[in-house]
This record gives structure tokens, sequence and C-alpha cells, in this order.
């Protein structure tokens, strides 16, 4: 039984929520493997919505949640989310949710720094989600960070935060940003310690014993390729590698055993923050388009920046993070318009490129190339068959997986969980 790794495949926000909950629902345990609390989604469980940054989507289905070492937690916002969701009748207890003792924590340091530095970034700012991720994921790097299983040895606590200080206050002081105090920051992990310990363990065990037995494991990522650190927008991108390999280091698991990897695209493209967006529309298309998808942060409010699907950074992200099949999601949005335009290539120079440069001066000065679609006037919302498409639609859906080279296999047609047309289920292989 093979499982299965969901990545979002252009800028974030392609409504992973809808389809990783439903794919929870099939899996007996549900992993994060990177990033942070800077992600979002909403899950609607009959009458309740919940929001999640951190814990793993499958809690909400009473699945095992597992938080592995590749992700950075800040405990004071898993302690806030946990109480968040057990507001609303979810019982979040150690034997629903584990966290691999190796795990690199967030501190009140980091996202003083991540606010600070953004500060001095000025216009060139990246508009981080000023969560300390950036930072925390440098101290890991650093081999300074303090990690889940440190809160259990008061010493090495001790220790590390006399490093940490040395490094954060001089960076502080410099921004002309507060600084810190030993005891204080000693104090407040100490106090957390004996919230936060009874979730920590060896997951890899966990996850070794689960492969074998034939569980089910569904890795969930959160950010998207356009946002990985290496295969991003560089630097307008987070400090994850949001690719599906991350699955296997950053939860302690071999290759073989991530599965079928499935990528999330919008069948138009939003990005939040700052960065190249090729296909963005500064017209009424644009703010139709944000208006009609709901286009707001979940964490941060903001609104998303909207264009046309540009299949050519989709095409990267399949090729470059090993997408298997693409959950085509908010086709709807698209209902009615009369034309359709999707990026099929870069103008750079006098050349057309069927890729986005690395350098940022290229990549700002790539300017996309389009074909043009007719639209279609039927509804496609709430479609459970392509039967139910406009031929149109349908056309639309073919073309992108021909421009992409990633079959379709599964288009989400409304938030509803049952408005979705299966082609083919990832559990499957
Ligand atoms: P950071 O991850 O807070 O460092 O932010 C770096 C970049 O990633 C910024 O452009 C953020 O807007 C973006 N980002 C981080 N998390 C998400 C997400 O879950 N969805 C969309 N964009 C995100």
């Amino acid at each position: 039984m093979p499982n299965v790794a969901v990545i979002g495949a252009q800028w974030g926000d392609e409504g992973k929520g809808k389809v990783v909950d439903w794919l929870a629902s099939r899996a007996d345990i549900v992993v994060r493997f990177q990033g942070g609390h800077n992600a979002g989604h909403t899950l609607v469980v009959g009458n309740e919505t919940y929001k999640l940054s951190l814990l793993p989507s499958g809690l909400v289905r009473g699945k095992l949640g597992v938080i592995g070492n590749g992700v950075v937690v800040d405990p004071d916002a898993l302690l806030a989310e946990i109480a968040r969701v057990e507001a609303q009748g979810l019982k979040v207890t150690p034997d629903r949710l584990r966290i691999a003792e190796n795990t690199p924590l967030i501190l009140p340091l980091h996202s003083a720094l991540d606010r600070a530095r953004e500060a001095a970034r000025g216009e060139h700012k990246i508009g981080t989600t000023g969560r300390g991720i950036g930072p925390a994921y440098e101290d890991k790097v650093a081999r300074r960070a303090i990690r889940v299983c440190d809160l259990a040895e008061p010493e090495t606590v001790s220790r590390k935060l006399d490093e940490l200080l040395l490094h954060h206050n001089t960076l502080l002081k410099g921004l002309g940003a507060e600084t810190f105090e030993k005891q204080d920051l000693f104090d407040r992990l100490m106090a957390l310690a004996p919230r936060i310990l009874p979730y920590a363990e060896p997951v890899w065990e966990r996850l070794d014993e689960a492969r074998r037995a034939g569980r089910r494991i569904l890795f969930e990522g959160a950010q998207a390729v356009m946002l990985d650190v290496d295969h991003g927008t560089y630097p307008f991108v987070t400090s994850s590698n949001t690719v599906a390999a991350t699955a296997a280091s950053g939860a302690g698991i071999g290759p073989g055993a991530v599965g079928f990897v499935l990528g999330i695209a919008k069948a138009y493209s939003t990005r939040v923050g700052s960065g190249p967006f090729p296909t963005e529309l500064h017209d009424a298309t644009g703010q139709l388009l944000g208006d009609r998808g709901h286009e707001f942060g979940t964490v941060t409010g903001r609104r998303r920046r909207c264009g046309w699907f540009d299949a050519v950074l989709v095409r990267q992200a399949v090729k470059v993070a090993g997408i298997q099949g693409i959950a085509l999601t908010k086709l709807d949005v698209l209902d009615g318009l009369p034309e359709l335009k999707i990026c099929v290539g870069y103008r750079l120079g006098g050349e057309v490129v069927r890729r986005l440069p690395a350098a940022p001066a290229a990549q700002a000065a790539a300017v996309a190339e389009y074909e043009t679609m007719e639209g279609w006037s039927g509804s496609t919302r709430g479609a459970r068959s392509w039967a139910d498409l406009p031929a149109q639609a349908v056309k639309y859906v073919r073309r992108i997986e021909e421009l992409t080279e990633a079959p379709v296999t599964l288009l989400s047609t409304s938030p509803e969980r049952d408005d979705t047309i299966l082609v083919r289920d990832p559990f499957e292989g």
C-alpha cells in the first residue's frame, strides 16, 4: 500500500486543506515534515471550521498526527493552537499527536529577528509571515538550535541560550530592536517543558513500524514548490525545502516510503508576499479572481496577488519535485470568463524559454507569453464527473495536463468535500 505526499505546486494556498482532509480520512497517520506555523489551512467538518497552522490535519479526522523533525515548532504557538481546537471539542492528547524529539524550536527571539530584518529591508522586504521561520532554520543549520529533546536537559538549554543570545542580541542591537534576557527565556522554556515533552518521541521508530505494518501514511506539505528554498523564486521563498523528497528527511523515513507525489495546483495563480509573478494581473480580471476565489491569507489575512495559470512554472514544479499527479482546484472561479490565458513560455531578450531562470533580475524581466482559450458559459461548481463539466472546461484541464506534463488525477469543483472528480486514488499508487 503506497503512501502519499501532498505538496503545493505553485506559491502556496492552492486549496491543500480540502484535498489533505479528504486524503487524511483515508490515511492512518498524517505527518508534517517541513515549515512551521507560517502555513495555514481551513478545514470545515460538519458545523465546525478549524484553522490549523502547525497541527497535522489528520487530527481533525481522529487520525494520529505526527510533527516531523523537518518542522520548526514554536511551542507557544503549538499550545495555543491545541487550546483553540480543544475549545472546539477536539482532544489533542499525546496519544493523538507525536512530535519528533529532534525538532528545533522557534523562540521569541526568532520572530523578533524576522520582523526586525524585514523592517530593515524596506522596499526589498520578502514579505515573510514574521513568525521566525527563517531565523529558526538558520539556527538549526548553524548547530545552535534548541530542540524539543533539550527541554529535558536544563543545562543543555542554558548552554545553548548563551550561544543563541550572543548571536541574536548582537544582531537585534545592530538592527535597533529590543534584546532578550537569558533568565527570561530560560524560565519560559522550563515552564513549557512539562507541557511539550509528553508529545516527544523518536517518531522515526513509529513511522518504521507503521510502514512495516502496511499503515497508510500521508505526508502533508506546507507552502509550495515555488517557495522552496532551493527551487523557488529565491530569495522570495520560505526557508525550508518544500519538495516531496523532504518528506523523507523531514520525518526520518527512506525516500522509497514517500509514495505517490500529489501536487496541488489552482486553476489560476496566486501569491502572497513579494517576488516575481510573471502572470500577475493588475486589472479587473485579477480583482475578480481575488474576489471570487476569496484570496485572503489564512495566516496573514493579506490579500493575495492573482494571475493566469502559469503552465511553465507548474511544469517546472512537476519536474523538480517529482509530481506524479495534479489535484486541480478552484476551476469554478473561472466560470463565465469569456477567455482564459495560460502562460506557455517567457520572453527573455529575444528568446522564448520554457523555464523560470534562477537569477533574480532575469526572473523579474521574464515576460509571460500566453496561449488564449475560449472560456465556458456553464458552471463547473459542484461537478462530480467529467460529464458534468462544460466541454470547454474539459479542454482547459486537458491543455493544462499537456503543458505541465502531468495528469490531473483529482479535480476539486467546490469547497465541499464531495464535489471532487477523482480520476485516480493516490493511495492506490
Ligand atoms: P516565511 O515562511 O514566513 O519566512 O515567509 C517567506 C515567504 O513565504 C513569504 O512570501 C510568505 O508570504 C510565504 N509563505 C510562507 N508560508 C506560506 C503559506 O502557507 N502560504 C503561502 N505563502 C506562504
